[in-house]
């Protein structure tokens, strides 16, 4: 059984972990926990069964929201837990009032680019060089919030 919460201070070592396994260039354990205080941002995580399988979060900045990741542990990827996230920070953008959401994305990430489409985010510009280890482009994508 799935559920999506709020992540808190005893989640963050499982979500360093996830991080570490899923990007190159990951957030440290200081940086994730310096995010539990951030009163800008918004993050979840899956839980299954007690273990975290997955969390992303957003910054709320002047009405806008920007999502800041989202992964979900390689064993449980593929179980819909992606789009959990997803909607969980859909619905929070909805709630706060935001006009738009944006966020970036590896130009060769084509699964996590498939979610964002398919959560109606739209390409409005390339940041060239924007990632390192490999160094690749950024794809900057947009949703309009609907009232
Ligand atoms: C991107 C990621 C979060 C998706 O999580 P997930 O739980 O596996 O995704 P879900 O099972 O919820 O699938 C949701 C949608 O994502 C896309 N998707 C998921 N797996 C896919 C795959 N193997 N191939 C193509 N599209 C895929 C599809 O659009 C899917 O919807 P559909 O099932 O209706 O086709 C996950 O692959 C991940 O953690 N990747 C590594 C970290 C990362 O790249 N994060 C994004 C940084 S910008």
């Amino acid at each position: 059984m799935a559920i999506v919460r709020t992540m808190t201070k005893a989640d963050i070592e499982a979500v360093y972990d996830l991080e570490c396994r899923s990007f190159s260039v990951p957030w440290s354990l200081d940086s994730l926990k310096k995010e539990i205080e951030n009163k800008l941002a918004y993050y979840v995580v899956v839980e299954e069964d007690g273990a975290v399988a997955g969390y992303g979060g957003l910054w709320g900045v002047l009405g806008e929201g920007e999502v800041i990741n989202i992964a979900v542990a390689i064993d449980y990827r593929g179980k819909g837990y992606g789009q959990l996230i997803m909607e969980s920070l859909l619905d929070y953008s909805k709630e706060q009032g935001f006009e738009r959401i944006t966020l970036e994305v590896r130009y060769s990430n084509e699964v996590a680019k498939k979610l964002y489409i398919k959560n109606g985010f739209h390409q409005i510009a390339v940041r060239k060089n924007y990632y390192q280890k490999p160094t690749e482009d950024a794809i900057i994508m947009a949703y309009e919030v609907s009232k």
